[in-house]
């Protein structure tokens, strides 16, 4: 049987009647038309799924859409402030060339602006390893380090 849920989206709300099993990462891409959020591994490993819980990220691959009723949800599409803006973390990606393919960069961003949240980072080993549950097949680490680091300094 279908669930009748609403989920809250980058401030708006949205009705859908999802499966009880349906991750959160399946109800934005196939039924949201979020696509910016991207499936890797859908096993909880790369990462690529990244959004934001009420400010906390998560891996949306892990996470049933129909138990987030009520929650804040924000993708990437959700992170600038107005839509001539980009937020700082992402232009800081495009400055610092902090990608090769792209697939994996909204996770990144919307991983690094979780992370700020968090507000545990220090130095630059912190941000290896709060970040190392993002993984970057391009191998683009050391752009992206660089990246978050200079929005943080
Ligand atoms: Fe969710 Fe890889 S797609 S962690």
């Amino acid at each position: 049987p279908l669930h009748t849920v609403t989920l809250t989206v980058n401030g708006k709300e949205t009705q859908l009647k999802l499966s009880p099993w349906t991750s959160l990462l399946d109800a934005l891409r196939e039924y949201m038309d979020l696509t910016g959020t991207k499936k890797g591994c859908d096993h909880g490993q790369c990462g690529a799924c990244t959004v934001l819980l009420d400010g906390k990220r998560i891996n949306s691959c892990m996470t049933l859409a129909i138990m987030q009723e009520g929650k804040q949800i924000t993708t990437i599409e959700g992170l600038a402030p107005t839509p001539d803006e980009l937020h700082p973390l992402q232009q800081a990606f495009i400055d610092h060339d902090a990608f090769q393919c792209g697939y994996c960069t909204p996770g990144q961003i919307c991983s690094a602006v979780g992370m700020m949240n968090e507000g545990r980072v220090k130095t630059t080993a912190d941000i290896r390893e709060l970040m190392s549950g993002n993984i970057c097949r391009c191998g683009a680490y050391t752009n992206i380090v660089d990246a978050i680091e200079e929005v943080i300094n």
